[in-house]
């Protein structure tokens, strides 16, 4: 591939390897401070766009999309919510975010904000070339290093930088970089799977309803008024297709029922797939040129809906930090980055494992495991201190809480 010639060669300070949210909204927060980036993604913008993933937006990311110009489409076509529903026992017990901490998320699906930035990039002029291939990064340990590609029409491109951002998600090719005895990976399995579903109905519940219960996790969570998005616990094996409808609403019907008839509204299931759960970070988050943000440093499970907004806290930490670096500061600058993010990184994927292993039944689970569950939960909805943790966490660590 490096003896392939190129047809075009541009320079540019930040060369961006991921175009999904995070590597956008770098190049958002980039672009205001003046500083100019190419952006690329092996995937096309369209299967980037119907890729389903979480819905939950931290309020102080909602606040960002808006003040720095990337869309306020979340006011109109997001779902403002105050509280979150955990079911056990057969009955609904609600966190007031707003009593708690003051604060909201935004139900917003990821796949609008890609949308929204992915628009912004195109009104600023910024340049991103989806659909790539034959990606190759080099020169990474060095102060001129490469990106080179093949866009989608066929023509071979070389973009040289001064810095080259890992964006490029959970099957990151930019995190191999770093060689393998300079790099720690921390990973953690699931003996569980979720079953995430889209369908056509009504909603079911004002807010998400997160769902413990003998048979297992559920989550109801939300698109717009006539589409709906659920998720059930599911083993790791499991093929979608072995889901029928029938199937697939028994079994969350299950899974919320309880004493205080709560009920979901059933529709035509229109998309299914199984989403396999891990927990896992790559230290360092710098080599050299190179910086790893989003997914591609780390991945937590969808349980605490940390790992969009994780994302953003990254590139807006990674944003300043580049500027400083490009502006006279130099790479000493870059120092700052991996402390600044990682400390939210371990809180998420404390917060994640957390959630997840309250909410979940693990095969073979004693019954002692399920009551101690049950008694974590009591703790969580009926103790101040357990509220307020939840709402904290769930809500998103805000900056002037001095963190
Ligand atoms: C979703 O709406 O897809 C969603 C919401 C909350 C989660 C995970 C997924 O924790």
């Amino acid at each position: 591939m490096a003896e392939q010639p190129v047809d075009t060669v541009t320079e540019v300070p930040v060369a961006i390897v991921g175009a999904g949210p995070a590597g956008l909204m770098l190049a958002h927060r980039l672009a205001r401070a003046g500083v100019d980036t190419v952006a690329i993604d092996i995937r096309s913008r369209e299967e980037i766009e119907i890729t389903q993933r979480a819905g939950i937006i931290e309020a102080d990311a909602a606040r960002d999309l808006i003040e720095l110009g990337v869309s306020d489409r979340i006011l109109r076509d997001g779902f403002e919510h105050e509280g979150v529903d955990l079911r056990f026992g057969g009955r609904s017990h609600r966190i007031d975010f707003q009593a708690q901490v003051g604060e909201s998320v935004w139900l917003y699906p990821q796949t609008d904000v890609f949308i929204d930035l992915a628009d912004a990039r195109a009104r600023d002029g910024g340049t991103v070339h989806f659909g790539v291939r034959d990606t190759e990064v080099v020169g990474e340990t060095t102060e001129r290093p490469i990106v080179r590609f093949t866009a989608a029409d066929g023509t071979r491109h070389e973009i040289r930088a001064r810095y080259v951002v890992g964006s490029d998600g959970s099957r990151s090719i930019c995190r191999n970089l770093v060689p393998a005895d300079q790099r720690t990976q921390f990973f953690r399995e699931y003996p569980f799977a979720w079953f995430g579903f889209l369908c056509d109905a009504p909603k079911s519940a004002p807010e998400l309803v997160y769902a413990h219960s003998e048979h297992g996790f559920a989550l109801v969570s939300q698109r717009t008024e006539s589409v709906q998005r659920m998720y059930f616990q599911c083993s790791p094996d499991d093929s979608a297709d072995a889901w029928s409808d029938d199937r697939i609403w028994a079994t969350m019907q299950a899974r919320v029922a309880g004493d205080d008839g709560f009920q979901l509204v059933e529709g035509p299931v229109t998309e299914k797939s199984v989403l396999i759960f891990r927990s896992f970070v790559q230290q360092p988050m710098r080599w050299g040129s190179l910086l790893l943000a989003g997914d591609a440093a780390h991945t937590v499970p969808p349980t605490g809906a940390r790992g969009l907004n994780l994302a953003l806290h990254d590139v807006k930490i990674l944003a300043d930090v580049l500027v400083r670096a490009l502006g006279g500061e130099g790479e000493a600058a870059l120092a700052d980055y991996e402390p600044a993010a990682l400390g939210r990184v371990w809180r998420a994927q404390n917060f994640s494992w957390w959630m997840t292993q309250m909410l979940h039944t693990p095969p073979g689970a004693l019954d002692f495991d399920v009551r101690r569950q049950l008694g974590e939960l009591d703790n969580v909805v009926n103790t101040r201190a357990g509220r307020t943790y939840l709402a904290e966490q769930y809500t998103g660590w805000p900056a002037r809480s001095g963190d």
